[in-house]
C-alpha cells in the first residue's frame, strides 16, 4: 500500500493485539458514542475481546507513523465478516449480556442489525463489516479514516465479500462514509431506542444523534 508522508496503512498482525488495544482505548473508546453513552465509561472485557477476535481474519488495519527510531499507531480500523445470520446472532448475544454495559451496547447494535439486515437487503452471502474506526485526535481531518476504509474495501474485494458495511455511531464517521460514496441504508435514532421501562438505552453526548448504517457495493 502506498505511503503518504510518514504514515503508512498496513494489516494488523496477531502479536500486535495489545498495541492495537492500547491505541483504541486512548483514541477510539473514549469518544465512541455507544461507549461514551453508557456507564461506566470504560469498555468491558467482552467488548475488547470481541474487537481483537477480528484480527485473525486479516481484515484489521492500522495507520502507523514512522518516528525515526520507532513508530506509533495513529489510526486503526477493525472489521470482520458477517452473513445473513447476523441479526439472529446479535439478538442472542444481546440477550446473553443483558444488564451489563456491553449488553446495552449490543441491544442497540442488535436493533440496528435487525433493521439494516444488509446481507438480505443486498441479497449477498456476506459482508465485511466495520466494527471500529479511530484516528488519533491530533491527526484527524488528514484522510487517515479514508485510507483505513479504503484498505478494508480492498481486502473485502480480495476475500470475495460483495459489500462493506458499517454502523456509524458518530456523526463524524457518518460524514466520512458519505464522502466515500457509501449508501445510507438505515438510521436508528438514540432518542427512539428505549428499554422496557421507557428509558433511553444509550445516551451519547451531542452532536451524536443516531446510528447510521452505510454500505459500499464492491
Ligand atoms: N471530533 C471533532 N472533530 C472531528 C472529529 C471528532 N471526533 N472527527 C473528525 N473531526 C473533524 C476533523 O478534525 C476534520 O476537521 P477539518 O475539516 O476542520 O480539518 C473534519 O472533522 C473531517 O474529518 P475526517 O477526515 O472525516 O475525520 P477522520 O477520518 O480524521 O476521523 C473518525 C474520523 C475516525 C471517526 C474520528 O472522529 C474518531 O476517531 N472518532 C473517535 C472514535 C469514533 O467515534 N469512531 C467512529 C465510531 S463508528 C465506528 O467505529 C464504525
Amino acid at each position: 500500500m502506498p505511503a503518504t508522508g510518514d504514515i503508512r496503512v498496513r494489516q494488523v498482525t496477531e502479536p500486535e493485539a495489545d498495541r492495537l488495544m492500547t491505541f483504541l482505548l486512548e483514541h477510539y473508546y473514549r469518544e465512541e458514542p455507544l461507549t461514551a453513552g453508557t456507564s461506566p465509561p470504560e469498555p468491558t472485557a467482552d467488548d475488547k475481546e470481541f474487537l481483537l477476535s477480528n484480527i485473525p481474519y486479516g481484515t484489521c488495519f492500522l495507520a502507523e507513523e514512522d518516528q525515526g527510531n520507532g513508530s506509533r499507531i495513529v489510526g486503526a480500523v477493525v472489521a470482520g465478516p458477517k452473513d445473513a445470520g447476523g441479526p439472529e446472532l446479535m439478538r442472542r448475544e444481546a440477550a446473553l449480556h443483558a444488564g451489563s454495559k456491553w449488553g446495552r451496547i449490543l441491544d442497540v447494535l442488535s436493533a440496528v442489525e435487525t433493521g439494516s439486515d444488509v446481507c438480505r437487503r443486498f441479497n449477498v452471502p456476506s459482508s465485511l463489516h466495520v466494527h471500529a474506526l479511530g484516528v488519533n485526535r491530533e491527526l484527524r481531518g488528514k484522510a487517515l479514516g479514508s485510507r483505513l476504509m479504503e484498505a478494508v474495501a480492498q481486502e473485502a474485494r480480495e476475500q470475495g465479500h460483495p459489500i462493506v458495511s458499517v454502523d456509524c455511531t458518530s456523526v463524524y464517521s457518518a460524514r466520512l462514509m458519505q464522502r466515500l460514496n457509501y449508501e445510507l441504508v438505515h438510521t436508528l435514532r438514540y432518542a427512539d431506542h428505549l428499554d422496557a421501562s421507557g428509558q433511553q438505552v444509550v445516551t451519547p453526548p451531542p452532536p451524536h444523534e443516531s446510528v447510521q448504517t452505510f454500505v459500499l457495493r464492491l
